[in-house]
């Protein structure tokens, strides 16, 4: 019952729309994504040891509950009031954004209202792949989460010390998706060897957003 209330208020704090406004949302290419679970099938310490970078997927898609989950342990709004998100950020500044490449577009999270945007309708895996050197698994994962920095967002406060705690920042994101994919039954693998100019055309980020980190999320065989 108190499992339920607070899922319920998660619900609302996450500013997840009515029926009525969810299908308006969809109609803008914007798509609700499901309240997320606060709690899981093993601890956090199972999740720590039975983590491996997987290299091998399944060709099974991920729901959206899955896709949904791991993008809230990204940069989800974990608190209403303050906006503060799943992972800790140098000053609140949050100079992330987080993209979802899978086999019916490329996405963009919205930590506000906890939804999808849809950039692109176009499966962009293999090009994506061939911007990651050529890392065949990264085709065949049925998504990949690409995380983007916005560097001004905090050397505009913090200055040159602000591209360390960038830096720093996306590992905190990228452990926490890590460690929930575990958590759903999925495997996942760090990316960092990419072609950073490559990566960009492929998402066609704006200039200002650098690409960071790419994690190819699937069920591993
Ligand atoms: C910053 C970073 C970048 C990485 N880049 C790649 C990569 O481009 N391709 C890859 O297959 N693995 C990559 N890895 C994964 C490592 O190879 C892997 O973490 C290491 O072999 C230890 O294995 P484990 O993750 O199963 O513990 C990267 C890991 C880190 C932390």
């Amino acid at each position: 019952m108190r499992y339920l209330f607070t899922v319920i208020l998660l619900g609302f704090a996450l500013g997840v729309p009515s029926a009525e406004a969810q299908e308006l949302e969809t109609m803008e290419k914007n798509i609700s994504l499901p309240v997320p679970r606060l709690e899981g099938e093993i601890s956090l310490e199972e999740a720590i040891v039975q983590r491996r970078s997987k290299r091998s997927f399944r060709p099974q898609e991920l729901t959206l509950a899955q896709i949904g989950q791991l993008l809230w342990s990204a940069q989800g709004i974990t608190e209403t009031e303050s906006g503060y998100r799943a992972a800790p950020s140098a000053g609140a500044r949050y100079p992330m954004e987080i993209y979802i490449v899978k086999s019916d577009g490329l996405f963009h999270y919205l930590p506000r209202g906890h939804k999808l945007e849809q950039l692109l309708p176009k499966d962009m895996r293999s090009q994506l792949a061939a911007a990651c050197l050529g890392q065949g698994f990264v085709a065949q994962a049925p998504v990949s989460i690409v995380i983007a920095a916005v560097y001004e967002r905090i050397t505009s406060h913090y200055g040159s010390r602000g591209e360390r705690y960038t830096d720093i920042e996306v590992g905190h994101i990228a452990q926490n998706v890590h460690l929930q994919a575990v958590a759903l039954g999925l495997g996942s693998v760090p990316v960092g060897a990419f072609d950073d100019q490559a990566v960009k055309a492929v998402l066609q980020l704006p200039d200002k957003e650098q690409p960071l980190y790419v994690i190819p999320i699937g069920y591993p065989r």
